[in-house]
């Protein structure tokens, strides 16, 4: 396995950051997960912008440019023979000092390491998901924009310890005000009688990549989508339930806080959108 350490291919144990990287040291930087599927790199451009948003943003000046940086993962790919799979793409702030000025960190680090995917077992894309809320708030713009994918995933990891403690695959955490915003890495939808409802990412949602994908195809399979707030009260009693990210594409819920979703596993909008999905990426 080669992994690009900036501009160069190392072997896995040879990839190695310092003590001293600002990633390390204070989550600063920004990352990408992109999956690979037969040997093309899937939404390439929308994830290279978030990329470069989320860089302007922070103001982290990445080294490569886009078409630079779209060379780099298709060669890391090409080295690594990979026709499935995942990306994960980190710029750190790179190597400073113990101050958390980012001026002492002259130089960003660009990482990409490409793996095989382990996803959910065929079976839970039919039975979905059991899930349930969480304390943990997500940020909404007052603090860190949620649409910078930043390397600060500590909120995200502690809605993943609240998810494995109450035994279920994916949480779903609410923004300060009390609406729904996302789980810890995946977006989510609700469907009640036909309408397909995802919550606008001024409620704290990342602007998810397949989330995008999902509303491009309910345009074109004729759903009705609805970007709106909603509350937890609207889950509980919504048709279907489902999450959408780069790793775990759409999967369907069967149950939250204890309460069973429509049938109880996957419904007839999901396993449709996850149908027609597939066949885009296949
Ligand atoms: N997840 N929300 C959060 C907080 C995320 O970290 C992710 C990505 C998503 C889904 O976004 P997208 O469809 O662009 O992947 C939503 C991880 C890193 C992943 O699935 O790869």
């Amino acid at each position: 396995q080669w992994i690009y350490l900036n501009g160069e291919y190392v072997t896995k144990e040879n990839a190695k950051v310092s003590v001293y990287d600002h990633g390390f040291l204070y989550g600063d930087g920004i990352f990408e997960g992109i999956r690979v599927y037969n040997g093309n790199i899937f939404k390439c451009k929308e994830h290279l912008d978030r990329l470069y948003d989320s860089a302007k943003s922070i103001m982290l000046d990445v080294p490569l440019a886009p078409a630079e940086m779209e060379r780099a993962l298709v060669e890391t790919i090409r080295k690594n023979e990979l026709r499935d799979g995942y990306i994960r793409l980190v710029v750190s702030r790179g190597p400073g000092d113990l101050g958390l000025d980012p001026r002492r960190s002259p130089k960003a680090w660009v990482i990409i390491i490409v793996e095989q995917l382990a996803i959910y077992p065929e079976e839970a894309y039919r039975d979905g998901l059991r899930s349930v809320s969480v304390s943990q708030r997500r940020n909404i713009p007052d603090a860190l924009n949620p649409k910078i994918k930043s390397l600060n995933y500590l909120n995200n990891i502690l809605v993943k310890i609240q998810a494995n403690l109450a035994g279920v695959g994916e949480a779903i955490m609410l923004n300060s005000q009390g609406y729904v915003a996302e789980g810890s890495s995946d977006n989510i939808f609700i469907v009640k009688r036909g309408v397909v409802f995802t919550p606008p990412c001024y409620c704290g949602a990342l602007e998810g990549i397949t989330r995008g994908a999902i509303m491009e195809l309910c345009a074109k399979l004729g759903y009705t989508l609805k970007e709106e707030p909603f509350t937890l009260h609207d889950v509980y009693v919504a048709d279907e339930v489902f999450f959408t990210g780069t790793a775990a594409e759409v999967i369907a819920v069967r149950e939250v806080d204890g309460r069973i979703i429509g049938s109880g596993k996957a419904g007839p909008v999901t396993t449709h959108l996850l149908q027609e999905f597939r066949k885009i990426v296949e």
